[in-house]
C-alpha cells in the first residue's frame, strides 16, 4: 500500500497565518499537523508517500525533506491549482501505479492513528473504505448514508439537507478501481473534482464502498478554535520532562516538557505545557495547555491555553488566553491603560478585554 497526502489548498479560514505558512505546518503541541499525519502513515507500515503540494511547496519540502527522518520515502507531486481532492488522485496516477493506497488530508488530525481501519481494509479489501464520525453540523462535510452492514449507500458533499449525521473524515482507503471513477466524473458546482463524487461513481459501477465509524479523536483543523482544541487534547497526553534549565525561584507543576536549551526563570508553570528548545520564560506565568515553540520569549507575562509559534515574543501583558501567536510576532504592553496601540495585518483577528 502507498499513501497520498494532500498538502495544497489555501487555508483561507486560517488567515493571516496561512498567508505565510501552509495550514498543514501549523503546530499542534509543537509539532506540525502534517508531521502528526506522516507519523500515523508510518505507523500503519506504509513507507512510500506522495505529497500533493501547491503554492507553498517550498516550506513543506523544508520541513519534511525526503521523509527519511520520519521513516518514509516522499515523492512531491505539484498541483498547479486546488481543483479538488479527486483531481489530486488524478495527478498522482503515475506515482500510485496499480497499488492500493490511503489518501490522507494533511490538515486532518486523527489522534490514535488508523491502524485498525487499515488492517480491516487490507483483510477485506472493498473497492474503497471511508472513515466517518458523528457530527452536530454535517452541512460542513461530506455526508455518508451507511446500511446495517457498514456499506455506504449514499455520499453527498456538504449537503444543505443532510440525510445522516455521519461526516466523512479525511482518510480514505482505495483500490486502483478509484482511478476509472475519477476519470469519469465532472467538476462540481464549485468547480472541483470531488472525491465524494468519485466514490459515489465507484459504487454506482458496482464497487463496494464500506464505512467505519472512527472511535478516536478527529478534527479537521480548519479554524483556530479547532487547533486549540487539538492542542489541549495532545497536551493532556504529554509526560513532563525537564531537559532545559529551571531556576530555583520557579515553580513547575503538572506535566511540563522543557526542551534542551530552554530557560525558565522566576516563573510559575502549571502544566500541561510544552516549552520548545531555546525559548526563555522569565518573570511569567504559563497556564495549562500552552505550547511554546522554539526561540520564543515570554517576559513579565501571563499566557494560558495558547499556541506560540517559533520566535513569538510576549512581554508585559497578562491574561493571554485562547490565542495563536504567529512566527516572530510581538505582543507587548503600550504603557498605562486605557490606550491600546495596534498594528494589525490583513485578516487578523484581535479581541481586547474590556474593563
Ligand atoms: C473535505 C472533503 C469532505 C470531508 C472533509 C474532512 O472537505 O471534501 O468530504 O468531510 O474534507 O475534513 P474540505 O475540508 O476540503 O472542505
Amino acid at each position: 500500500m502507498k499513501a497520498l497526502v494532500l498538502a495544497g489548498g489555501n487555508g483561507t479560514r486560517l488567515r493571516p497565518f496561512t498567508y505565510s505558512l501552509p495550514k498543514q505546518l501549523v503546530p499542534v503541541a509543537n509539532k506540525p499537523i502534517l508531521v502528526h499525519c506522516l507519523e500515523n502513515i508510518r505507523d500503519i507500515g506504509v513507507s512510500e508517500v506522495g505529497i500533493i503540494v501547491g503554492d507553498q511547496a517550498a516550506q513543506i519540502r523544508a520541513v519534511v525533506g525526503d521523509g527519511s527522518r520520519y521513516g518514509i520515502k516522499v515523492t512531491y507531486i505539484p498541483q498547479a491549482a486546488p481543483l479538488g481532492l479527486a483531481h489530486c488522485v488524478g495527478i498522482a496516477r503515475d506515482f500510485l501505479g496499480d497499488d492500493d493506497f490511503v489518501m490522507y488530508l494533511g490538515d486532518n488530525m486523527l489522534v490514535g492513528g488508523m491502524a485498525e481501519a487499515a488492517a480491516d481494509f487490507v483483510a477485506r479489501r472493498p473497492a474503497a473504505k471511508i472513515l466517518v464520525t458523528q457530527v452536530t453540523d454535517p452541512t460542513q462535510y461530506g455526508v455518508a448514508e451507511v446500511d446495517a452492514d457498514g456499506v455506504v449507500t449514499a455520499l453527498v458533499e456538504k449537503p444543505a439537507q443532510p440525510r445522516s449525521n455521519l461526516a466523512v473524515i479525511g482518510v480514505y482507503f482505495f483500490t486502483p478501481a478509484i482511478h476509472a471513477a475519477v476519470a469519469r466524473i465532472k467538476p462540481s458546482r464549485r468547480g472541483e473534482l470531488e472525491i465524494t463524487d468519485a466514490i459515489s461513481d465507484l459504487a454506482a459501477h458496482g464497487g463496494t464502498v464500506t464505512a467505519e465509524e472512527y472511535r478516536g479523536y478527529w478534527k479537521d483543523t480548519g479554524t483556530v478554535a479547532d487547533l486549540l482544541d487539538c492542542n489541549r487534547l495532545l497536551l493532556d497526553g504529554v509526560q513532563g520532562l525537564h531537559a532545559g534549565y529551571v531556576d530555583t525561584a520557579s515553580t513547575v507543576t503538572g506535566e511540563v516538557i522543557i526542551e534542551p536549551g530552554a530557560r525558565v526563570v522566576r516563573s510559575t508553570l502549571t502544566g500541561p505545557i510544552v516549552v520548545a528548545a531555546d525559548s526563555v520564560i522569565e518573570d511569567s506565568c504559563l497556564g495549562p495547555h500552552t505550547a511554546v515553540g522554539r526561540n520564543c520569549r515570554v517576559t513579565n507575562a501571563g499566557v494560558q491555553d495558547s499556541i506560540l509559534l517559533e520566535g513569538a515574543h510576549v512581554s508585559g501583558v497578562t491574561g493571554i488566553n485562547g490565542s495563536l501567536i504567529g512566527r516572530w510576532a510581538t505582543v507587548g504592553s503600550a504603557g498605562p491603560a486605557p490606550l491600546h496601540r495596534l498594528l494589525v495585518g490583513d485578516h487578523t483577528q484581535l479581541e481586547v478585554a474590556v474593563a
